[in-house]
């Protein structure tokens, strides 16, 4: 059966022989629906929001991903990729809705839920359920499966559901989407085996079994593995700036030796995983994960360290202007969740220290109204401070010689040349 593209889903028969649907079409799921539906399956991707659904069956796309533009057109002018206002039949379903955390740093599994409620009218005999966002032990038992039972079928013998946590890195994310390895982990023996066929049909790594539990904690022991050791450079840098002293050149030289390999201190630890994964564990453990918290802290605290440095150069000035280098969370790309350079470009700006300037590469726009977005060259021409917050390659050809006449806080170690291994 072909699929019509700019057709409504109103009845999800006419799409029984879809390979695979997946719901959330967001940094991860497009990226995977898209991989899939040029991979000779016929995918339809279910996202909540209508103009996301718009662009992708026009065959754009809403978020920054190198040659995911071009996959996404290819797939959705072959007609193997569809977006849909409802989730429709498929063999297989993908779960890839967000799992933020509350203000008080509590697992927000709001979406995982809406998203098993919205499968139950469409799931059939033989269907595998996947769980790919990233949630804390117990959630696909506990909270998932209950909710798929609704539909009669029974778990291991006629509905297979499991989880297959993502680790893909945005920026690359279509080569690592076929490329890592996964790990897979069913409610039932039947239900990993189920998985791990899916994945061995499109990944060329190796995909390793395990239980539900065990790869929902070892997706989160990975970031928190991130998120600690970052803190450990980030706590450097907060020790090297009390005792004046330069921490790159500390970590460069400490990187000498042979087993020792810090990461760069930054700005902070942003985006939706390294910054959150970790208060699923502690979340899970509270009185069991004292390392996990305080890395947490640590690396909550490095915007308002950066601020300070910021506030005492332009306490210096009168009203300077201030120049901020990017603003996403990390190196290269557009995405701005939780991305400490911009909680310190907005604080700049709220506490007025001068007329500040944004510089971001991967925006059309300038998310903060009243900073105006302008070129990395207007910037040094017109900025009396420089504050680097993001090493983006746009940024690298940037040296000490062409900053003589402006201060410069470097957040991101860009001018200091050092070899240590970016974070
Ligand atoms: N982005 C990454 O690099 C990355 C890497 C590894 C793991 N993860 C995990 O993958 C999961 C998804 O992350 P993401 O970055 O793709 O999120 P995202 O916010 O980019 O995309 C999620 C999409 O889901 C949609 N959505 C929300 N609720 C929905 C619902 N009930 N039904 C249908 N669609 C719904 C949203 O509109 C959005 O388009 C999270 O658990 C995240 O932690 C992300």
């Amino acid at each position: 059966m072909t699929i019509s593209l700019n057709e409504p889903q109103s009845d999800g028969a006419a799409a029984l022989d879809l390979d695979v649907c997946v719901v959330g079409l967001g940094y991860v799921g497009l990226p995977t629906a898209a991989v899939l539906a040029t991979r000779g399956r016929r995918v339809a991707g279910f996202d909540l929001r209508r103009d996301i659904l718009d662009t992708i069956n026009a065959g754009r796309i809403h978020i920054v991903e190198p040659e995911l533009d071009a996959l996404v057109r290819a797939a959705v002018l072959a007609g193997t990729l569809r977006a849909v206002a409802e989730p429709v039949p498929a063999r297989t379903f993908l779960i890839c809705v967000p799992t933020p955390i509350t203000s008080d740093h509590r697992p927000d599994l709001a979406a995982v839920e809406a998203a098993s409620r919205a499968l139950v009218p469409v799931l059939r005999p033989g269907n595998l359920v996947v769980l790919e966002s990233t949630v804390p032990p117990g959630t696909l038992r506990d909270l998932v499966a209950p909710i798929l039972r609704q539909s009669g079928l029974v778990v291991g013998k006629d509905l297979f559901v499991a989880h297959a946590p993502e680790r893909v890195l945005p920026g690359a994310v279509l080569r690592e989407v076929v490329e890592n390895e996964r790990i897979v982990g069913g409610l039932t023996d039947a239900c990993t085996d189920r998985c791990a066929t899916f994945y061995e049909g499109f990944v060329r790594a190796e995909v390793h079994r395990t239980s539900a539990e065990v790869a929902e904690f070892t997706k989160l022991a990975e970031n928190a593995y991130r998120d600690v050791n970052v803190a450990y450079a980030n706590e450097l840098a907060n020790v090297s700036a009390h005792l004046h002293l330069d921490v790159w050149e500390v970590i460069r030289l400490a990187n000498r030796h042979p087993r020792v390999q810090i990461l760069r201190p930054g700005p902070g630890v942003g985006g939706h995983c390294i910054a959150v994964d970790p208060w699923f564990i502690a979340a899970s453990a509270p009185e069991h994960t004292p390392l996990i918290q305080a890395a947490r802290q640590v690396n909550d605290g490095r915007p308002e360290r950066i601020l300070g440095q910021v506030r005492g150069l332009a306490g210096k000035l009168r009203a300077p202007t201030i120049a901020l280098l990017g603003l996403s969370y990390k190196p290269d790309i557009d995405d701005l969740r939780e991305s400490p350079a911009l909680h310190i470009a907005e604080a700049v700006h709220r506490e007025a220290l001068g007329d500040v300037l944004l510089v971001e590469p991967h925006l059309q726009s300038s998310p903060i109204a009243g900073c105006p977005l302008v070129s990395l060259d207007d910037a040094l021409a017109r900025a009396d401070i420089l504050a680097i917050l993001v090493a983006h390659r746009d940024f690298r050809r940037l040296r000490s010689a062409d900053l003589l006449r402006v201060m410069v806080v470097d957040a991101v170690g860009l001018l200091a040349g050092a070899d240590n291994k970016r974070v």
